[in-house]
């Protein structure tokens, strides 16, 4: 419009004015142009900026009530009580990493249809209320059963009328029969085939990592947690005389309806499945009821503070590590984080999509993924960054300086390196935070005092076991350990019950503070120490 004005003024000029004029009212034309073109840019400009400072501002806003609402939040499930083991609600089973391994099931092979062991007991029969219903003539109402124990199958017939066979052998009823993979299972005239998919319990297989969303039975709200902290687990396993304690490091950043735990199949040194991961693997379903104890633990990201840090996470000990991170980028904290994930192979590398959308996504977050034996399908530069193990001669490459916090947690060999080199980097202690899940011995045992000159050694006689063992330094649960005795353990922090043992005679210090003091007559193993000679219960 402003174009077709200034046009028609032109004309008028030129035929009114003659040349001259018509130059003169041109540079006017040309002024007033360049003056509206100058204003009219300057207000987009302005308006842009306006924009991006606006956007800022409810940014910053966003951020401010979030923080808020979790601040709120925390204080006022902070005052719910929650002392000992309450029930909550497995709301979702979801395999890590690349492999979604399969557990045991049945193929009714003339129909093609699978039926999955999701229970510790299967039913098989005709009638509704079976877990494997078979609708068929030959078939009894409740015909037989199928077992489910550490991921081995059995199958027991219920004195069916028409008899189950196995590889045409008839089973005699009420009698366990063990099954094995590709076996022909027969009820009535009803064909199966059996499948134990062998990758499942194998060690180094597929990642064998498995999260599981918890949220409380009784609807109650959720208190919150630090990131690094754990929760404490009991079982009551079929067939074991008594429940099995474990602690689990939440593996997600505080929510307000679900708490996350991320479990990796466990294998003893003798290869024999671990008790507990094993049966969260193969028999923790959606739905179940377990049983837990409130959040806790010492290794815990400051989230008060704004320091950089280094998060180091060696295989499943990526769970605290990764809702540390969470919990920064819930935040919206700018927080500078250097993520350094040790593994053997692309095989075990969980969560790998997703931290590689956080690094990508956010400046502050460097994300340096370490394989000590990459395998030929992984691609350096893509799958991962470092053809080597976690060190802090890797540190001293890509850090810019010492001066972090260090939050760590990882095989013990790992942390034991990593814990040293820092030291002799001149990295101060109280900047070096670690957590192990199992039985590591990280810093250098403190020796146990010298005895006075031709007094014996302190003894602990572990009773049960009838040994008796000279004191040399550590916790009764590590002198036991070494002496081969078979002790309970979770936290090994004083936090979760599973180590108490029997005191029978003397007395112990504590090297921290229990959460509860322990009842007359017992010590928490984990971090007892004896005072003079003693004897325990175990
Ligand atoms: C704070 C903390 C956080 C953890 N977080 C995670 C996590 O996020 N993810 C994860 O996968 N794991 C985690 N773990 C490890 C986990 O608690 C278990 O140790 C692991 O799952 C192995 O348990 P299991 O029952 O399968 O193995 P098992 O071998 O049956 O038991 C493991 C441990 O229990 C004790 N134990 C049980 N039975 C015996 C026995 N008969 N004789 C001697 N000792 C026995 C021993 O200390 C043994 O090392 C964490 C551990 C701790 C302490
Ligand atoms: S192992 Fe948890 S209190 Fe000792």
């Amino acid at each position: 419009m402003g174009f077709i004005l200034e046009t028609g003024i032109v004309e008028q000029i030129i035929e009114h004015s003659g040349a001259v004029g018509a130059i003169i009212g041109l540079a006017i034309v040309a002024l007033v142009t360049i003056q509206l073109t100058v204003y009219f840019l300057g207000s987009l400009k302005r308006s842009a900026n306006e924009l991006k400072q606006h956007n800022l501002e409810m940014e910053v806003l966003k951020t401010k009530l979030q923080t808020a609402k979790i601040k709120q939040y925390q204080q006022e499930t902070a005052t719910l009580g929650w002392n000992g083991f309450r029930k909550f609600v497995v709301k979702k089973k979801q395999h890590e990493g690349k492999q979604k391994p399969k557990g045991p099931y049945l193929t009714r092979t003339d129909e093609n249809k699978e039926f999955h062991m999701n229970r510790d007991e299967m039913v098989v029969g005709r009638t509704k209320d079976t877990d494997i219903q078979v609708v068929h003539n030959t078939v009894s109402g409740k015909h037989a059963r199928i077992l489910c124990r550490r991921n081995e199958l059995f199958v027991v017939d219920d004195f069916s009328t028409n008899g189950t066979t196995l590889n045409s052998e008839k089973l005699k009823p009420e009698v366990q029969v063990k099954l094995n993979h590709g076996d022909d299972l027969v009820f009535g005239d009803v064909p199966f085939k059996v499948s134990l998919p062998a990758g499942e319990a194998k060690e180094g297989t597929g990642s064998g990592i498995c999260s599981f969303y918890l949220s409380p039975h009784d609807g109650r709200p959720l208190p919150s947690f630090e990131p690094g902290q754990y929760l404490t687990f009991q079982f009551k396993v079929p067939g074991e005389t008594k429940p099995a304690v474990r602690c689990y490091s939440l593996s997600d950043s505080p929510k307000l309806d679900y708490y996350r735990v991320s479990i990796k199949r466990h294998f003893r040194k003798d290869k024999s499945p671990g008790l507990i991961s094993h049966y969260w693997h193969d028999h923790v379903q959606e739905g179940d009821i377990i049983d837990v104890k409130a959040p806790g633990g010492k290794f815990y990201l400051d989230m008060d503070k704004q320091t950089p840090i280094v998060l180091i996470a060696g295989g499943v000990g990526i769970t605290p590590c990764l809702s540390m991170l969470n919990t920064i980028l819930d935040r919206k904290s700018k927080r500078e984080t250097w993520f350094f994930y040790g593994l053997r192979n692309g095989k075990e590398h969980v969560f790998k999509e997703y931290l590689e959308s956080v690094a990508l996504e956010n400046d502050h977050v460097r994300l340096h993924v370490c394989y000590s034996r990459p395998n030929d399908e992984d691609v350096k530069g893509k799958d991962y960054q470092h053809a080597e193990r976690v060190s802090v001669d890797l540190f001293k490459r890509l850090l810019p300086s010492n001066n972090y916090d260090y939050y760590m947690c990882g095989p013990g060999p790992m942390m034991k390196s990593v814990v040293e080199g820092l030291d002799d980097w001149g990295v101060p202690e109280k900047n070096v935070h670690y957590e192990a899940f199992g039985p590591a011995s990280v810093k250098k045992a403190k020796p146990a005092p010298a005895p006075a000159a031709g007094a014996p050694a302190t003894k602990v006689t572990f009773a049960k076991s009838d040994q008796t063992v000279d004191w040399t330094g550590g916790t009764i649960l590590e002198l036991g350990e070494a002496a081969g005795i078979s002790m309970e353990s979770g936290c090994r922090a004083g936090n979760c019950g599973a180590c108490v043992i029997a005191l029978k005679s003397g007395e112990v210090n504590y090297v921290s503070e229990p959460s509860d003091p322990p009842e007359a007559g017992t010590c928490y193993a984990c971090i007892a120490e004896p005072k003079g000679d003693i004897a325990v219960d175990a």
